[in-house]
């Protein structure tokens, strides 16, 4: 098979989708990579690099997208990229379709084969090519709150770890999931004061047995809910529903009733956010404020540390690639029910019913089309 892999175009996004690593091992199983000149230079890689271990590079974003059987991607495409999709691709990126009516139709009306990151699912439940990215995000986001709670960049001038006798920063945070408990684990050890919620009572009693007492826990429902974001200095949104929009879980009024200069950051943005409030910002403009809180919902947060990013993910995603490449998608779905969770649309065909559901669309059995 021709693997390609194109530069990144949105705002502020340095990763790439493949490392020198993953272009050795296709090259090794007998496959061609092409990526396109200069597509790993924000994450430190050089084309050198690539060529170095068996890539031809190419010089522009058509060259990849033409002669490529697979392409290989870090974010969804946008609608400059639209025109590239074709009949008899296959397209292995995050897609958030849910939260994205124009990509959706992007991949019907080509004919794309489209694979989501996002949505690959092991038996027990976890997202193995959602994790490193939850990780990062997660890790991030007391970085930004603090950075935002700052008086000059317009928070409520509070440090996260307090001094002595002087109170640390509330922070709370909502999903207790891969995101969410990273994001407590650096929140706590900035010594700030964390309540962690989450619906899943097994999820707290892993921070629970992690953490014993430095990060509380408490079950999410609309009271704990309200209490604990109208006390919060700081509050991370980080809830999921696999492939499904996120439940708004904080609405406006309970926005309305936070201190002025309070900070929220809503990492689930990408699935169309948890907070009434919350529309998707950019790294270029990553905030805005209501009601006096100020909002940081930038839907590619790993794309900030794109050299530990690109790491993580291509870590991850490199077995999946490898399969698909030797068996195509059929063999290799038919190998790994877990990646055939990850097929969002097949031959233009919606195959994963969350995203039809969210777009009132019509849906498909994957198994009935191969
Ligand atoms: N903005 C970014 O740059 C970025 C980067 C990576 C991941 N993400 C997003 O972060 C989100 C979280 O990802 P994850 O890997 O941590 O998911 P996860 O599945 O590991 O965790 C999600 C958690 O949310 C909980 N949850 C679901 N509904 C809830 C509710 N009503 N109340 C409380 N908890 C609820 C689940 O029980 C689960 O523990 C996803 O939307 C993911 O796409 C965003």
């Amino acid at each position: 098979m021709r693997v390609g892999v194109p530069s990144e175009l949105k705002d502020n996004e340095y990763r790439v989708a493949i490392t020198p690593a993953g272009v050795r091992e296709l090259v090794v199983a007998g496959h061609e990579v092409i990526v396109e000149q200069g597509a790993g230079t924000g994450s430190s890689i050089q084309d050198a690099a690539f060529e170095n271990a068996g890539a031809a590079i190419v010089p522009d974003a058509d060259a990849v997208f033409a002669g490529a059987d697979m392409v290989l991607k870090v974010k969804e495409p946008i609608e400059e990229e639209f025109h590239r999709l074709r009949d008899g691709l296959i397209l292995f990126t995050y897609l958030h379709l849910a939260a994205s009516e124009a990509v959706t139709r992007a991949l019907i009306e080509s004919g794309t084969t489209a694979i989501a990151y996002e949505t690959v699912e092991l038996p027990d439940g976890s997202l193995p090519l959602l994790a490193p990215m939850s990780e990062v995000a997660g890790r991030m986001a007391p970085q930004c709150g603090a950075h935002y709670l700052e008086r000059e960049n317009g928070g409520k001038g509070v440090l996260l770890g307090g001094v002595s006798g002087v109170r640390p920063a509330r922070v709370v945070v909502i999903g207790a999931g891969m995101a969410g408990q990273n994001a407590a684990w650096i929140a706590q050890g900035m010594e700030a004061e964390v309540i962690i919620l989450d619906k899943n009572i097994n999820r707290l009693r892993d921070v629970d047995r992690i953490h014993q007492g430095k990060i509380k826990t408490l079950a999410s429902n609309r009271l704990s809910v309200e209490e604990t974001v109208t006390a919060a200095d700081l509050v991370i949104g980080a809830v999921l529903i696999p492939g499904a929009l996120a439940p708004k879980i904080v609405t406006e009024d309970v926005i309305k009733e936070m201190q002025p200069g309070s900070v929220v950051v809503d990492i689930s943005i990408d699935q169309g956010g948890c907070f009434e409030t919350s529309k998707m910002t950019t790294h270029s403009d990553p905030t805005y404020v209501v009601h006096d809180v100020v909002h940081y919902c930038v839907g590619n947060m790993p794309g900030a540390v794109p050299h530990t990013s690109t790491y993580g993910l291509t870590n991850a995603t490199l077995p999946y690639v490898v399969d698909l490449a030797n068996k195509g998608v059929k063999g290799a779905v038919a190998d790994d029910p877990a990646l055939g969770l990850g097929v969002n649309v097949y031959q233009g065909q919606i195959v994963y019913e969350p995203v039809a559901e969210a777009h009132g669309l019509e849906s498909v059995e994957l198994q009935d089309l191969l």
